[in-house]
């Protein structure tokens, strides 16, 4: 784990060079619309006050070499003679230069870049997608490549499938780059764009309880929700004309077919369904401020994930069905792909303090250890600096 400073450290040690492109880039949180990005669908994310920082330097050879300050690694690879690394925390930021390549970009000289940060691996807090956007801005930027925000949130996407093997949607890379401070991006993953809602309730404050339970989104189940998703979409195209995703299915039009489905394929694409009607319903309590309303949300989120979407584990569904006896909590679910890593709970301020005390008692004569428990404000997403 290091902040600013750490990665400045780093880098001055490593490379006995001038910086020259500082990049910050944050993790995010998702409030409701989840497994919905790869559907087509809405999701609200918001990127916090935990990120990754990225130094990087042109070095005038043909090599790029990465150092990661909290791993105390380093990889150094010819630029124009790219392969998959066997330090697969590399890969992640190798495959951001390869899908440039791909695009056409050419590089006239390698570079070196140092990066570490504080957001918590394998939490759902998505430091991977951080440390895809990270990269492309800072190459971006060091290069001079003219690439819109929006292109380098959709290449970051595709270095996470091509180099991590990871078939996600766009959301967390596009929160990490579009995040605005007290804000939610209300993300529209079928034309990929977004407009922000206020999210600023002054006596309620977002506290993310991690399981330790480290998801593993390589692991093939994300993979396999996916294609389960794209199954009952294309049996239901049997059906009916010109459907381009779940997004544009109902639940009568679901209902009406089941007896056609696959029962696991069925439940998964119901849950999709259903989500897509609470984010319209969760869209329209924060326009009238309501945020107990929005807390329901995401309980019910939460059951659908646990129930239909079955990417929850013990662990995630004993954190919240324990804050759920609590009068503090609004609402609370599990967050990100799943399988392991944070909820999201809204807390009233005045609460927090006794229910992250009973919460961490709880949680360790169940699991044998004290969870950690991060308080997140909502903040900017990616920002680059000359050095
Ligand atoms: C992971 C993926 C995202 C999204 C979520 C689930 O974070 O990277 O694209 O699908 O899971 O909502």
């Amino acid at each position: 784990m290091n902040n600013f400073s750490g990665v400045m450290s780093c880098f001055e040690a490593s490379f006995k060079t001038t910086p020259e492109i500082v990049v910050r880039a944050p993790g995010r949180i998702n409030l409701l619309g989840e497994h919905t990005d790869y559907n087509e669908g809405f999701v609200l994310p918001a990127a916090i006050d935990k990120a990754v920082w990225f130094i990087f330097s042109r070095n005038n050879t043909g090599n790029v070499k990465i150092v990661s300050s909290d791993l105390n690694e380093e990889v150094e690879l010819p630029i124009n003679e790219l392969q998959k690394s066997e330090s697969s925390w590399a890969n992640f930021l190798l495959g951001v230069i390869h899908v440039l390549q791909q695009k056409g970009f050419k590089f006239n000289s390698g570079f070196d870049v140092c990066f570490g940060g504080n957001i918590p691996l394998g939490a759902g807090l998505s430091s991977s997608a951080a440390i895809e956007s990270g990269m492309c801005m800072g190459i971006n930027e060091l290069f001079n490549l003219n690439i819109s925000r929006k292109d380098m949130a959709l290449i970051a996407q595709k270095a996470e499938h091509e180099f991590a093997g990871v078939n996600c949607g766009i959301m967390d890379m596009y929160a990490s780059i579009f995040g605005k401070e007290n804000h939610l991006i209300k993300l529209d993953c079928k034309n990929i764009s977004h407009e922000y809602l206020p999210f600023d309730f002054e006596n309620y404050k977002i506290v993310l309880f991690n399981t330790g339970v480290k998801h593993n989104l390589g692991d093939s189940a994300y993979n396999t929700r996916r294609s389960q998703c794209e199954h009952g979409l294309a049996l239901l195209s049997n059906y009916y004309d010109g459907l381009s995703s779940l997004r544009d299915v109902n639940l009568s039009m679901l209902e009406s077919k089941e007896q056609e489905f696959d029962p696991e394929v069925f439940k998964r694409c119901k849950y999709v369904v259903n989500e897509a009607e609470r984010m319209t319903l969760a869209t329209l309590a924060l326009e009238n401020k309501d945020l107990v309303s929005f807390g329901a949300l995401m309980y019910e989120t939460h059951n659908g994930l646990k129930n239909e979407y079955e990417v929850s584990c013990p662990e995630l569904d004993f954190l919240v069905d324990l804050v759920k006896k609590e009068s503090g909590v609004l609402g609370a679910r599990m967050m990100g792909g799943g399988f392991g890593g944070c909820t999201i709970n809204i807390i009233e301020k005045s609460k927090i303090k006794e229910i992250r005390q009973r919460v961490s008692e709880k949680y360790e004569l169940a699991y044998g250890f004290i969870p950690e428990i991060y308080e997140v404000l909502i903040s900017e997403g990616c920002t680059v600096e000359k050095a």
